[in-house]
C-alpha cells in the first residue's frame, strides 16, 4: 500500500555512520535490583478522541478524509466505536493494572456549532471521567488533539488570530462542566507539530495548499485551514498563545488543575558536520515551544524515534536500521534524551504522555516498553523529576494519513466487531504498573 505519514522517514542507501561517543552519555550500568519508582508514578495509555470514538462528522479531518485527492489512505469512520464502548475500554485498562488514563474531548462535539456548546456532548465526557474514577484510574485529559471543528477551520484554524479566543472560551467552558474530575490538563497536543512537519518539509507546501483549497471548495468557504497544514508561521504564532490564554481559563475555573502542553519531541542526533544545523532544527522544533513551556504546571513529553541530522538538515533512515510500521527508526531509546532535554531547557516537571510503536509482533512492543523504561529510569536516577509513563496507545486504531495498517495498540480491536483483544504487551505494561518497579535488567 502506498504509505502517506506527516513523519515517517524512508530508508535509503547510506552508508554506516559515525556517531559521536557523547551519545550515549546518559546511559549507566544497570543494577541487579529492580528498580522501584517514585510513589504515585501514574502508569496509562493514551488515545485520542477522533482516533478511537468514530463518526467525528463535524471535525475538520472528517472533512480532509473525504477529499477525493485526499492526503489520508482511509477514512476513519467508525474507528473503535469508543465514544459508545469506553466503559469496557476504561475497565480492560484497570484489570491490565494500569493506573491513569489519558483521553482527549472533543471541540468538534462539544461545540459543533460556534458558540453552542452541547450540554449532551459535555454529559457524555463527564460519564467517561466518572467511569475511570470508578475504576481508580485518574484521568489526564487533552483539550485539543489534532481536530478541530469544520467552523474553525473554515474561518482560518489557527491562521486566524479570533482561534486564541475561541480556544480559551472552549477551554472555559470544559473546565466548568469536567474540571472537578480531571487529575491533569493537556491544553493541546502536540503543539510543535505544525513546526516540525514543516521543518521536515516532508508534506512540501505546494501539497499543504492544494489540499486546503480542495476543503474550501469542498464547502464553498475561501479560506480553509487545518493543522498541521496550514501556513506554519501563524499557526505556531496563534497556537502558542492559544495554549497560554487556554491553559489561563482553565486555571481561572480551577486554579490547582495541574495544565501543560505536550510536545513531540525526537532523539536528535548529529552526524559530524550537523551540529549546527541540528541546533537550529531543534530550536524551530522542540526549544521555542519548551522555553514557552517554563510557566507552566508541567511538560507532557512524547517521543518515538530519532532523526539523525547532518549539514543540510535531516537524513534517510540509516541503511539496515531496522524501521516500524511508520517507515522510522525502531528506537526505544527515544524518550530518555527527550525527557532529559525539556528538564534542562524547562526546569518544570515532566509527564511521559506518549511513547509507543507501530508494530504487528506484540514482542518488539515489549523490547520497545523495556528499553524506554530502562531510559526512564535512568533519569530518575539522575533525580529528574519524571512522572508518569503513558504508553501510546490504549487500542489499536485510526493512525491518521497511515490509517488502520499500523498498530500502535496494546490491545487489538477487530474492525468488523469492534471485539477487543488485550495483547501481551498490555498484560507486561500492566505488571509492571502494578508493582510499581521495573525488574533487573
Ligand atoms: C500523536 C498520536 C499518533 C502517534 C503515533 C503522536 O504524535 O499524538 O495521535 O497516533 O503519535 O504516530
Amino acid at each position: 500500500m502506498k504509505r502517506r505519514t506527516f513523519i515517517a522517514s524512508t530508508a535509503a542507501g547510506l552508508s554506516a555512520l559515525a556517531l559521536p561517543n557523547t551519545l550515549f552519555a546518559g546511559k549507566k550500568p544497570t543494577t541487579s535490583q529492580p528498580f522501584q519508582f517514585p510513589k504515585g508514578f501514574l502508569w496509562g495509555a493514551a488515545t485520542a478522541a477522533h482516533q478511537v470514538e468514530g463518526n467525528n462528522l463535524n471535525s475538520d479531518y472528517w472533512l480532509l478524509e473525504q477529499l477525493p485527492n485526499s492526503p489520508f489512505v482511509e477514512p476513519s469512520l467508525d474507528t473503535c466505536d469508543h465514544y459508545h464502548r469506553y466503559a469496557e475500554d476504561i475497565k480492560l485498562l484497570a484489570q491490565t493494572g494500569l493506573n491513569c488514563y489519558r483521553f482527549s474531548v472533543e471541540w468538534a462535539r462539544i461545540e459543533p456549532e460556534k458558540g453552542y456548546f452541547s450540554r449532551a456532548t459535555l454529559d457524555h465526557y463527564r460519564h467517561v471521567l466518572l467511569s475511570c474514577l470508578e475504576q481508580g484510574i485518574k484521568p489526564v485529559v487533552t483539550y485539543q488533539h489534532f481536530t478541530c471543528p469544520i467552523w474553525f477551520s473554515a474561518q482560518g484554524g489557527w491562521e486566524n488570530p479570533e482561534s486564541i479566543d475561541l480556544f480559551a472560551r472552549y477551554c472555559e467552558k470544559v473546565t466548568q462542566h469536567l474540571g472537578d474530575l480531571i487529575s491533569l490538563a493537556c491544553t493541546i497536543n502536540e503543539l510543535n507539530f505544525t513546526a516540525q512537519l514543516d521543518a521536515k518539509n516532508f508534506v512540501p507546501i505546494e501539497r499543504r495548499r492544494a489540499v486546503m483549497a480542495a476543503a474550501a471548495k469542498s464547502i464553498g468557504v475561501k479560506h480553509f485551514s487545518a493543522a498541521p497544514l496550514g501556513d506554519p508561521t501563524a499557526i505556531t504564532n496563534n497556537i502558542l498563545k492559544a495554549h497560554h490564554k487556554g491553559r489561563n481559563a482553565i486555571k481561572s475555573v480551577r486554579p490547582q488543575l495541574p495544565t501543560g502542553m505536550t510536545l513531540t519531541m525526537v532523539d536528535f542526533q548529529a552526524v559530524p558536520g550537523g551540529e549546527q544545523k541540528l541546533k537550529q532544527l531543534r530550536y524551530e522544533i522542540e526549544d521555542k515551544f519548551l522555553e514557552a513551556a517554563r510557566d507552566d504546571d508541567f511538560i507532557g513529553v512524547q517521543a518515538y524515534t530519532r532523526e539523525l541530522i547532518n549539514e543540510n538538515g535531516f537524513m534517510p533512515v540509516k541503511e539496515g536500521a531496522e524501521i516500524t510500521q511508520m517507515g522510522y527508526e525502531f528506537w526505544p531509546n527515544a524518550i530518555e534524551p527527550a525527557i532529559r532535554r525539556a528538564a534542562a531547557v524547562t526546569g518544570i516537571p515532566i509527564y511521559v504522555t506518549e511513547n509507543g510503536v507501530g508494530t504487528a509482533d506484540d514482542k518488539k512492543r515489549i523490547e520497545y516498553i523495556e528499553g524506554a523504561l530502562r531510559g526512564i529510569q535512568r533519569c530518575l536516577e539522575d533525580g529528574l523529576d519524571v512522572r508518569s509513563y503513558i504508553h501510546w496507545t490504549l487500542l489499536d486504531n485510526f493512525e491518521w494519513t497511515n490509517g488502520y495498517e499500523p498498530t500502535f495498540g496494546l490491545i487489538a480491536v477487530d474492525r468488523k466487531s469492534f471485539k477487543r483483544s488485550v495483547k501481551p504487551s498490555a498484560n507486561y505494561l500492566g505488571e509492571i504498573a502494578r508493582s510499581n518497579s521495573l525488574p533487573a535488567d
